[in-house]
């Protein structure tokens, strides 16, 4: 185990630090930069299928279902098909109507969760086509679905999911980019987006490079902290979500992600200068909203630290997390990598165990 860490000191570090060779791999063979066309060969056949569906089903567990929250709406824009997202557990427990026109994607790291491989196995018993987003090459879903996209991000063994998410991620997204490929409305958008993925490798480096900001500002700004929210909207709903798992998971710390539309609803109650709170500021169409819960909480003496774009000026005063900017849809690829370091620094730095959190699996097999 020694020898495979090679430099670093964890799995987890060495596994966030191969994101800007892991996204490549997710999209060697399959995304072509200079005409613009992916290819998914594990769906060919099926795609005229999943044209025809009448909705999409995503149904996952854990960061898993994270990278389903987080491409939906790039997922239900490129494809004009309805897209539900569902923790396999609760769409079990819901018995959820499956019917037989329903295309459901399972995504799944370890591809041997059991609350996925049961949800697989009640929608094949009702006739629905089941599609595989899996890393593992021959795992249990890989095996039982109709069809599917393997991730390749390589073996992951930190407990805690960091390069399989933006794997996943970009995999959903590919999906999205092959499903829409003959409509020419869509043209435009989805060269953008390839444009965006052919610089985002780079633009991952970039993020590690500031690796010792991060790591100073946990140890001194968050690790005695007993708490903290991750707030954002839109694209960002993952991050928020997919960054406070990270902190919980590994650094035992409570942390919320909260969604910014939802504040007025009942989180503005926790906000005051002892609360703290990330709020993601990258610049995109519902920045001004988000700009009015950043004055909410401010106007409540919080003093938040913001993940902006690296050349932002509108936040002279608070403590700032830069990262490049991207397309709307894919920022959030970047974004997480910050919160990815956050979380690994605080758990160093509170002494726990980063590869093995105390009562977590990395796969859960038992329902
Ligand atoms: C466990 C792991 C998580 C993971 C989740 C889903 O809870 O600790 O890191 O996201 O299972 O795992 P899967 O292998 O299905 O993606």
């Amino acid at each position: 185990a020694e020898i495979m860490k090679g430099k670093f000191d964890h799995f987890m570090q060495k596994e966030i630090y191969e994101q800007p060779e892991s996204v490549i791999n997710t999209m060697r063979g399959r995304v072509n930069f200079d005409n613009h066309v992916v290819t998914l060969g594990g769906l060919r056949q099926f795609l005229p299928i999943i044209r025809r569906g009448r909705r999409i089903v995503f149904c996952a567990c854990g960061t898993s279902y994270h990278s389903a929250v987080a491409t939906r709406a790039i997922f239900e824009e490129l494809t004009e098909i309805p897209v539900g997202v569902e923790l396999a557990s609760d769409f079990l427990d819901r018995k959820t109507p499956i019917f037989r026109d329903d295309v459901c994607v399972f995504i799944s790291q370890s591809g041997e969760t059991a609350d996925t491989i049961l949800a697989l196995r009640y929608c094949l018993e009702r006739g629905a086509l089941c599609v595989g987003i899996v890393n593992t090459v021959g795992s249990t879903l890989s095996r039982e679905t109709h069809c599917g996209v393997h991730i390749n991000a390589g073996p992951e063994i930190g407990v805690a999911s960091t390069k399989a998410y933006t794997s996943q991620f970009i995999a959903l997204l590919m999906f999205a980019l092959v499903l829409s490929e003959d409509r020419i409305s869509m043209g435009e958008r989805r060269k953008q987006i390839i444009d965006g993925l052919h610089e985002l490798p780079g633009q991952i480096k970039r993020v590690l490079e500031g690796d010792k900001a991060l790591q100073d500002l946990a140890r001194t700004t968050l690790a005695n902290q007993r708490s903290l929210l991750i707030m954002g909207r839109g694209y960002q709903n993952a991050t928020c979500l997919e960054g406070a798992l990270k902190i919980k998971e590994i650094s035992y710390m409570h942390s919320e992600g909260i969604l910014a539309g939802e504040l007025k609803h009942g989180p503005l109650a926790l906000i005051d200068e002892n609360m703290p709170v990330i709020i993601v500021m990258t610049r995109d169409s519902l920045f001004p909203k988000v700009q009015s819960a950043l004055a909410q909480i401010t106007a409540r003496k919080a003093q938040p630290i913001i993940i902006c774009n690296e050349d932002e000026e509108a936040f002279p005063k608070f403590k700032t997390i830069r990262v490049p900017k991207t397309v709307d849809c894919l920022q959030g690829l970047i974004n997480i990598v910050p919160l990815q370091l956050l979380s690994y620094h605080l758990a160093i730095k509170n002494g726990f165990d980063v590869d093995f959190p105390r009562n977590l699996a990395k796969s859960v097999t038992t329902e």
